[in-house]
């Protein structure tokens, strides 16, 4: 399994406090199957401090030496989605993309869709980037109006759904939302978003069986395998079956 989306990388964001935290959490990602780690520190989020590029490839270095060929450590980043953002990618050129290829990993404000996004999101793409929303299910907008990410998702964009948001680990709204992107072939890879060894664990093979059991087998291989080793690589994501809307929910003022 490929895992798109960790922050692995230690004492640079909310994620490893320690080396050996950040050695532990690879080789329980390995020990359950993890083929590839994808680290994604924070970066223009306003909160975590945006530390030199040198200094991510120089800790994900350390931690690849400690844990040698159990597992391959790849690195991204996850961009806190801004217009300012989003112009200075597409100005520089400089994706801070994934394993250094067009994919970005976005993260939406956690209530909200902002405004212009659709703009944002076709600029980004017409300039080669493939954008990946983390995360969708966790935003309060998109958990009460699942259609709305429909209609971002029209514009060319993919998704990245949490594995703890499948078993209800930040809420029933995310937990619904989850089922919801899923079985409308919104989501193209889960990732763990893992943290610490301890508390929001790395590993995917828990997430692929409830996967299996939602969408079937060859929709969930796609998910933890085919489409994030696709994106590792830079490569078209081989499985993107068509989309649907989710229905949106009837206002309670129409209810007979
Ligand atoms: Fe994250």
């Amino acid at each position: 399994m490929i895992d798109l989306h960790t922050h692995i990388l230690h004492g640079i964001d909310d994620g490893a406090e320690t080396f050996e935290d950040a050695v532990a959490m690879c080789q329980l990602a390995a020990a359950d199957g993890t083929e590839v780690m994808v680290a994604t520190p924070h970066r223009f989020d306003g909160i975590h401090e945006n530390h030199p590029i040198g200094l991510l490839r120089e800790r994900l270095a350390q931690i690849q030496e400690a844990v040698g060929d159990s597992i391959r450590l790849v690195l991204g980043c996850e961009l806190h989605f801004t217009h300012a953002v989003v112009e200075q990618l597409c100005e520089t050129g400089e994706g801070w993309g994934i394993n250094d290829g067009p994919y970005v990993l976005l993260e939406l404000p956690p209530f909200s869709i902002p405004h212009g996004c659709e703009h944002a999101i076709y600029k980004l793409t017409s300039h080669g980037f493939r954008p990946i929303i983390a995360h969708p299910e966790r935003n309060r907008t998109i958990q009460e109006k699942p259609e709305s990410f429909y209609n971002l998702a029209e514009l060319g964009l993919y998704a990245q759904q949490d594995s703890a948001s499948l078993f209800g680990k930040f809420g029933k709204e995310a937990q619904a939302a989850a089922k919801v992107l899923l079985k409308n072939n919104l989501i193209h890879a889960i990732s763990s978003d893992t943290h610490s060894p301890r508390r929001r664990r790395p590993g995917l093979s828990q997430a692929f069986a409830a996967a299996r059991d939602a969408v079937g087998e060859e929709h969930a291989r796609a998910l933890v395998f085919d489409n994030p080793r696709a994106v590792v690589e830079g490569l078209p994501l081989p499985y993107v079956p068509d989309a649907t809307s989710p229905r949106a929910k009837r206002s309670r003022w129409f209810e007979f």
